[in-house]
């Protein structure tokens, strides 16, 4: 069941009103829908003219919306992983955790973390009370990343489980020659090791969120009637590929706002096409951004839906 969408593009293409358009008229439609963004440049709720913030708020009658506190997800999953680490090498407190995290909070990786959790966080807890969930999306980079996050995080966790069962076995080798080692102090056994545990338990949660971009989520890509929008799309198409994460449709927005020549990539043109025109005197309300013409891509939404069930 496709459930959640996401609009992927160039900045400025127009996924913040895509987003806001599709969802506000699934809810005029009478299904119940969340509207969240992921976008550290919050807009979203400038879109639909409601102050937003990290939970849910009613927007409209079956329309909620908000705008994830990333700041607040970096600080969760630093303190969290700090955590983790005091509790399983206590014996190595005098290593400056302090300093570490310090510089953690700006490593690269930890932004795309903080996304996927939270993205993980509104489809466990929030996701149920809703028939779908639309992601407005940050830049291209940022959402490529924390799309193909599960997937190379799957592969290391994979590696370091091996490595894992590898220092357990040779553990219980030791502990068979000389039950009196110092090693026998330390588990031995996968099931009450901490370390197997918490591997097994990320594997789970990154499976999970694989499961959701590549069989429950509309894919659709953004593009306007400009060569650049067009080479964006066609490197997010080859990147969701490579991660097994399929289209669904492609958008193109603002026709008609230039008279410059483009033309749609021959890899792009057999997906479903939904065109929008561009509007001249602009987007200011939420009656606005339903008349943009976004039914068809509604319709196609719900058809999928059903389909995929
Ligand atoms: N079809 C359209 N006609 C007129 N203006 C549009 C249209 N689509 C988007 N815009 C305007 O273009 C700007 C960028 O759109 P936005 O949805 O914020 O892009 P993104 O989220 O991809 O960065 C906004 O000012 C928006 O109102
Ligand atoms: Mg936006």
């Amino acid at each position: 069941m496709r459930d959640s969408v996401f609009f992927l593009g160039k900045g400025g293409v127009g996924k913040t009103t895509l987003s806001s358009a599709l969802a506000l008229a699934l809810a005029r439609h009478g299904k119940r829908v969340l509207v969240a963004s992921l976008d550290p440049a919050h807009n979203l709720g400038d879109s639909l003219k409601v102050k937003l913030n990290g939970e849910p708020k009613n927007v409209e009658k079956n329309l909620d919306a908000l705008e994830v506190n990333l700041a607040w997800w970096v600080d969760k999953y630093l303190e969290e992983s700090r955590e983790q680490l005091k509790l399983n090498y206590s014996y190595n407190m005098t290593l400056n955790l302090d300093s570490f995290f310090g510089i953690l909070k700006y490593s690269p990786g930890t932004e795309e973390y903080a996304v996927l959790w939270a993205i993980e966080d509104i489809h466990s807890r929030l996701a149920p009370s809703y028939d779908f969930v639309v992601f407005d999306t940050p830049p291209t980079a940022l959402s490529l990343r924390f799309l193909s996050m599960p997937a190379i995080s799957g592969l290391w966790v994979a590696e370091l489980t091996k490595l894992r069962e590898r220092i357990l076995k040779d553990r219980q080798t030791i502990v068979r020659l000389d039950p009196d080692s110092p090693v026998a102090k330390g588990t031995v056994d996968k099931s009450d090791d901490k370390v197997y545990g918490k591997l097994g338990s990320i594997r789970t949660r990154l499976a999970a969120l694989e499961v959701l971009f590549s069989k429950h989520s509309f894919m659709n890509i953004v593009v306007n009637p400009d060569q650049l929008s067009m080479y964006e799309a066609l490197r997010i198409k080859d990147e969701l590929e490579r991660l097994s994460i399929p289209l669904s449709a492609l958008c193109l927005n603002k026709h008609g706002v230039s008279e410059a020549t483009y033309e749609l990539p021959a890899e792009l043109r057999h997906l479903p096409q939904f065109t929008y025109s561009f509007s001249r005197d602009g987007i200011f309300t939420r009656d606005d951004l339903v008349s943009i013409g976004i039914e068809p891509l509604m319709n196609y939404v719900l058809s999928e839906r059903k389909t995929t069930r």
